[in-house]
């Protein structure tokens, strides 16, 4: 990691911000989101998805960008793109993002908080946006060129984040070089043209990351994710498939055994049980034994979960109307701020 000085500061901030929480909701506002590239998994579920509802029936206000803009980073194409968004609200609420707690918008339907862009652009230097590792690995990781727009998402998701004033953005390590730039903007922002946005802080979430089932990152790519929407005889069918060893003892062992321990992980993090624990249970009942145990956890835990989605899917009247309704929100916060940014900036005729 190139700068662990700051992330040793970053995680101060965040276990400060973290005691905080329950003491004074009222002091923040977070902003999060996802790409619609295709449905939630199990590695959002955990990783995110569970945070949010625990923010947000914590009294923080909460809000949600599905960003759909950012999908062509890095890919030529927005094939299945209002399918994916509209998804994407199904899975929220099924979770439990409750949309009268929680703001869920488009990025793209919020006209003012995309044109904070032009003036945010003004802050940042070329070297810098070159220079961001996260920019880096993303284009490496797609294969694609680098476009201007891939170029340009840590400014971006500042406009994201400084539209609605969020102050918290739960983030994994990976992330914070987007939260810096951020931190970055708003503060030549305010140095230059006066006081509007405040201080950003990543939240760094403790929850480790759930791999998927080959034991690399859970990705819709690798083949490797169960989502939210899947049925249970899908969910059984891919943990069926999935490749294990030939050893027939079954040992946590992440480094060696990335499949086995993968199963493992999964199976803890459903069951609240400790991975070994259930390793030192299964032993010699061999790899067979340990897919039925992660199945009927994975099933078990998302039961309620897939049942109030499919009660969702049949409903896409209200699903259109809760976008719809965050959407108007997100415009309402969005032009008080842009207001704001050109008042400050003298830019009232
Ligand atoms: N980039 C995030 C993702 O790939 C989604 C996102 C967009 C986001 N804008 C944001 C996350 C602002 C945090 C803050 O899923």
């Amino acid at each position: 990691m190139p700068n662990e000085g700051s992330y040793e500061a970053a995680m101060r901030r965040s276990n400060e911000i973290q005691a905080d929480l329950g003491v004074h909701p009222e002091k923040y506002c977070m902003l999060t989101g996802d790409r619609p590239t295709g449905r939630l998994h199990l590695g959002h579920y955990f990783g995110t998805l569970r945070e949010r509802v625990r923010l947000q029936d914590m009294g923080i206000r909460t809000n949600v960008i599905i960003a759909d803009y950012q999908v062509i980073t890095d890919r030529d194409t927005t094939e299945h793109i209002a399918d994916n968004v509209l998804n994407m609200v199904i899975d929220y609420l099924a979770c439990g993002i409750d949309p009268a707690k929680t703001m869920i918008f488009a990025h793209s339907a919020v006209p003012a908080l995309n044109q904070l862009m032009l003036p945010f652009l003004s802050l940042v230097s070329e070297a810098e946006l070159h220079r961001n590792p996260t920019v880096k690995a993303e284009q490496e990781a797609s294969g694609h060129t680098l476009t201007g727009l891939l170029l340009t998402y840590p400014v971006h998701q500042a406009c994201d984040i400084l539209f609605c004033k969020g102050n918290i953005v739960p983030v994994g390590r990976d992330q914070l070089p987007h939260i810096e730039q951020t931190r970055l903007i708003a503060r030549r922002f305010n140095e230059r043209y006066g006081q509007v946005f405040p201080n950003v802080d990543g939240l760094l979430t403790s929850t480790p990351m759930i791999p998927g089932l080959d034991g690399r990152k859970m990705s819709k790519s690798y083949g490797n994710a169960i989502s939210l929407s899947m049925t249970d005889a899908e969910t059984t069918k891919l943990i069926r498939k999935s490749r294990t060893d030939s050893e027939r003892n079954i040992t946590f062992d992440p480094e060696n055994r990335p499949g086995v321990s993968a199963l493992l992980t999964t199976a803890g993090i459903c069951t609240g049980r400790d991975p070994e624990e259930i390793a030192t249970e299964i032993g010699m009942g061999g790899a067979g034994q340990l897919k039925r145990y992660v199945t009927e956890a994975v099933n078990d835990y998302f039961a309620p979960i897939r049942e109030r989605r499919h009660e969702l899917e049949q409903d896409m009247g209200y699903i259109h109307d809760v976008l719809a309704d965050g959407n108007r929100r997100a415009n309402e916060i969005a032009n008080a701020t842009l207001d704001e940014v050109r008042a400050a900036m003298g830019m009232v005729y």
